[in-house]
């Protein structure tokens, strides 16, 4: 089944802490970004792609995907000060698909099949995220004082991708700007409009890279990868 992608990717990379879009740091050779964008550019069913960039990192971006095979498919919008605000501003660059994926792209380790999973059910139930289930013991934690164990065997842990039938995702946008309420991710802006949301059991290598241990993890699941190929 088709699908259209927004890729967030108009961060400043702050916990990264090297003064510069963590996107565009390289990961064997090749810069975190296109790691991402290589994943929807060689997916039949990706029919198309807005990446959400910062105006000041558009000449670096375009000259990275100048020569993608089938970058016909990608189109660049403008991102805002915050997360919620970049995907808002992806989505009125949307056009035409029933569905339609939000993937960070800080993520570049997203495989096709969780993808596929994600868009068969948001197609069949409307929501559909990614997800795995905690491995830690959680504690709810006041002034380091314990104050409860929460039970684990209910929490899981979410990712991206996060998919949707368009009309549902743009109408949660458009409520929760006129509204003022900022969610961490998409679907808890359609959680509250009353939908439920399918989870997709995910994959414990869909790491976001977000502080800068999470390059050698990034390094390690590459390497895995090459051994295992
Ligand atoms: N993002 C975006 N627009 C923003 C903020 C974030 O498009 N205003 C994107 C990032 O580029 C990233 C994804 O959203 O691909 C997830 O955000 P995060 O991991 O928080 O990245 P940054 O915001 O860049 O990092 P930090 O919070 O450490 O500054
Ligand atoms: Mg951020």
């Amino acid at each position: 089944m088709d699908y259209q992608v927004i890729i967030p990717a108009a961060g400043q990379g702050k916990r990264m802490g090297v003064g510069k879009n963590k996107l565009l740091l390289e990961l064997q050779e090749q810069p975190v970004i296109l790691h991402t964008i290589n994943v929807f550019l060689h997916d039949q069913n990706c029919k198309g792609i807005i990446l959400v960039i910062q105006p000041d990192d558009e000449r670096i971006f375009k000259e990275l995907l100048k020569t993608r095979p089938m970058k016909e498919k990608i189109k660049t919008v403008y991102g805002g000060t915050e997360r919620q605000f970049s995907v808002y501003n992806g989505l009125q660059a949307v056009e035409n698909t029933e569905i339609v994926l939000v993937h960070d792209g800080a993520r570049p380790f997203i495989k096709l099949s969780v993808i596929h999973q994600l868009v068969e059910k948001a197609h069949r139930h409307g929501a559909a995220i990614a997800a795995v289930p905690v491995k830690d013991t959680i504690k709810k934690v006041d002034q380091h004082q314990v104050m409860e164990t929460v039970e684990r065997s209910s929490l899981w842990q979410v990712q991206t991708p996060q998919a949707f039938r368009f009309s549902i995702l743009f109408r949660a946008h458009q409520q929760a700007h006129r509204e003022n309420f900022l969610g961490t991710d998409e679907s808890s802006l359609v959680e509250r409009l009353g939908y439920s949301v399918n989870v997709v059991t995910g994959d414990y290598d869909n790491i976001k890279l977000t502080t800068p241990e999470d390059l050698y993890f990034a390094e390690a699941i590459l390497k895995k990868r090459s051994v295992m190929k």
